[in-house]
């Protein structure tokens, strides 16, 4: 397991731990959304990946008070690209919460009785192979297929009509009668291993670009502008669920299904409906078995609550529906050399550790690279160059190292000794001491600040990144190449290559590599990225431990990059109004007070922001509409509740953005009172507090 992982149990933290861990969790888990959907560039494995999600929904679940506004349980992913058209999902498109063991599969059980109270009915469960791809939508209305979406950030996808409409599998017209006037259907994308095989070999005879894995084939293939492309992908389609739909044509998940085959659409024929437990996992290890002959990928089982009605009832938790849970298989392994350990310098300095192995093929991929954590986990683990190791895969992340064979290791081999100094700028590394908790960071930095390189090069990359300014045409390798010819030195600097170039400093077509296209396409990106949204700006400063989300609020905290630098510049004296401010804000804790302070208390870094503001105009923050008539009140549920059991009238209202509270104060905005309620309403009512019945707070949320 990771090493971020903390030993102790949620029972066991105090409230002041929990809080800080979850800001931890939330703040590590954002920064490994960015690097598997924005950048394809996972660090680590999706196992320790799962496991800081389900820690941090563990802890909340104690916790649930300390909840927070950025919390990983609320998000699924990140922003689509924005080259495709952006189509907001009807109905969004959710992820699914993960069970790892039999025990976990049985609670999933027990949660679902309970919450719909069931006593001896039996409770129908479908059981379907989870595909390996990528989800898609697909938008009929009166029998034709006229729109298809990626799922984006669940919320917003992109326009991908035209590619999807080339799978053969999807078709374009649904006879059926009985089809529903507006019925999207909801699948997965994916390749084939076959079909894999032979797009690999005919790319490496052509020179074109070589996909490590179905999965990213079929992502690479979906995603393609010109549809031509996408048409000489082998891509297929296998429907699992449905968004909007004028009538839903069955009363169980099971017809459903039956529905949509009947119609033509493609349904994996491996589904079953088990009617109990050991039932399911049967299936489950019946399938693990069969997973090697498959001719796609699979990553794991998803389970779904057959009834219709009880998956309305059971609705949604932040991310993932309650009806349904996703069973992973554990991940695959194989033995191999460590070569050699790479240290890596980021953009905040941090030394990370990359393991080079001989390449072996795991689970169908061949590895080369394994990721090392940090320190500490090469000296738990005691991984030394030369060492025969155990590596494991999970889904498409960088691979991990299990273990050593130690029965294999050579007789003269050395612990591995972790440079103190750094290798882009040879300044010292050093671990802090974290002044709270006495405990030195996992993560050895090099002091060079300005002077390293690396990290120079690192920031300026970040810069440009997707979620930062996203400059069309400058990627890592375009930015490395000016950097080297000291062209760029800080983010202001692009916004005067154009110029530069047109004085004569140098002249961008005569590279190798740039024609004329090429450089006005990219003069045009970064002269379009001068006016920008101000979270972008604040993110693509890159200061520690400012995340997206954290941009994003303090973004709409400052409202405007005057009062944000104005209001920072200040923030150094930490005893001063402007760093009390910014501590007070929900969801900014000290260390990012801390980081933001320090960041501006430097001269060059408000020098460098100076410039870069007289290069760009960053936009005031544009808050987004509320979306329901509860969203942001406090409710209080009192007495009993007749249509709906406590919990999911709680998750409900939290579902449309109420907050809900189990005591009656002057904050509270409703109170929902049943037969029977006491004290709570008679407060409520010495408070002029709204009270309602159960009926008329249904009406309310239902828009009745
Ligand atoms: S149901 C609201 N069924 O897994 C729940 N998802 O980890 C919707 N996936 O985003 C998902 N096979 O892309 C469902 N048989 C299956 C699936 C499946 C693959 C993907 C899907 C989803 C992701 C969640």
């Amino acid at each position: 397991m990771s090493k971020t992982i903390s030993a102790k149990s949620p029972a066991q933290l105090t409230e002041k731990q929990a809080e800080k861990e979850l800001a931890r969790l939330a703040r590590e888990i954002a920064e490994h959304d960015k690097r598997y959907h924005a950048e394809d560039a996972p660090v680590i494995s999706d196992a320790d990946y799962d496991a800081l999600r389900q820690r941090n929904t563990a802890i909340e679940a104690q916790f649930p008070q300390l909840i927070r506004e950025d919390s990983p349980s609320l998000r699924v992913g990140v922003a689509p690209l924005e080259k495709f058209e952006k189509v907001t999902h009807a109905k969004p498109m959710l992820s699914l919460g993960n069970a790892f063991s039999a025990e976990d599969v049985e609670d999933f059980s027990d949660r679902v009785r309970r919450f719909l109270n069931l006593k001896d009915q039996d409770l129908i469960i479908v059981a379907e192979p989870k595909i390996d791809g990528l989800s898609a939508s697909l938008r009929y209305e009166s029998g034709s297929f006229v729109l298809g979406a990626t799922r984006g950030d669940g919320q917003v996808g992109e326009n991908v009509t035209l590619n999807l409409r080339t799978i053969a599998d999807i078709p374009k017209k649904i006879k059926s009668k009985a089809f529903p006037p507006v019925f999207e259907v909801r699948g997965e994308v994916y390749m084939s291993h076959k079909d894999f095989a032979a797009l690999n070999v005919r790319h490496e005879q052509d020179g074109k670009q070589i996909f490590a894995n179905p999965r990213n084939a079929a992502a690479g293939s979906l995603r393609q502008l010109d549809s031509k492309i996408t048409a000489s992908r082998p891509l297929r389609f296998f429907a699992h669920g449905w968004g909007e739909v004028s009538s839903v044509p069955g009363e169980t998940y099971w017809d459903v299904l039956k529905f949509m085959e009947d119609c033509g659409l493609p349904i994996n024929p491996l589904i079953k409906r088990c009617e109990s437990v050991e039932e399911i996992l049967k299936v489950h290890s019946d399938i693990e078995v069969k997973r090697s002959t498959l001719d796609y990928d699979i990553d794991g089982m998803v389970y779904k609550v057959d009834r219709l009605d009880w998956q309305d009832r059971l609705g949604f938790v932040s991310r993932a529906p309650r009806w349904a849970i996703a069973h992973k298989f554990p991940p695959e392994q194989a033995v191999t050399v460590l070569n050699d350990i790479e240290i890596q310098v980021g953009r905040t300095g941090a030394l990370t550790p990359v393991a080079k192995l001989e390449p072996i093929t795991v689970g169908g991929v061949v590895v080369s690279n394994a990721t090392l954590h940090n320190e500490d986990e090469i000296e738990r683990k005691d991984i030394r160059v030369g060492d025969t190791v155990v590596v494991q895969r999970a889904g498409d992340v960088i691979p991990q190292i299990v273990r050593v064979v130690t029965e294999e290791r050579k007789k003269k081999s050395k612990p591995f000794a972790f440079p103190e100094v750094c290798p882009a700028c040879g300044s010292h590394a050093v671990r802090e001491l974290n002044a709270k908790t006495g405990k030195l960071d996992a993560v050895r930095r090099c002091t060079g600040g300005l002077i390293c390189p690396a990290q120079a090069v690192e920031r300026l990359k970040h810069f440009v990144s997707r979620n930062a300014f996203d400059i069309e045409g400058l990627g890592d390798k375009q930015v490395e190449a000016f950097w080297q010819e000291g062209l760029i030195k800080e983010p202001a600097d692009i916004f005067t290559l154009a110029q530069r170039d047109a004085r004569g400093e140098f002249t961008l077509s005569d590279w190798e590599g740039w024609g004329e296209k090429s450089v006005t396409n990219l003069y045009r990106a970064i002269e379009d990225r001068r006016t920008i949204e101000l979270e972008r700006f604040v993110f693509g400063l890159g200061i520690r431990h400012i995340g997206e989300t954290t941009a994003r609020l303090l973004a709409k905290t400052y409202g405007s990059a005057e009062e944000f630098i104005a209001a920072l510049e200040k923030s150094g004296d930490q005893a001063g109004p402007a760093y009390q401010e910014l501590l007070s804000v929900d969801g900014i804790g000290e260390t990012v007070a801390e980081a933001v302070a320090e960041f501006f208390a430097e001269a060059h870094n408000r020098d460098a922001v100076d410039r870069l503001l007289e290069q760009v105009r960053p936009q005031a923050f544009e808050a987004p509409n509320e979306e329901s008539p509860v969203t942001g009140k406090t409710v209080v549920f009192t007495g009993s509740l007749e249509k709906m059991t406590r919990n999911e009238a709680k998750a409900r209202a939290e579902s449309l953005g109420a907050k809900v509270s189990g005591s009656v104060s002057k904050k509270t905005d409703i109170v929902v009172a049943g037969p029977g309620a006491g004290s709570k309403l008679t407060k409520a009512q010495e408070l002029g507090v709204a009270v309602m019945s159960e009926d008329e707070w249904l009406d309310l949320i239902e828009g009745g």
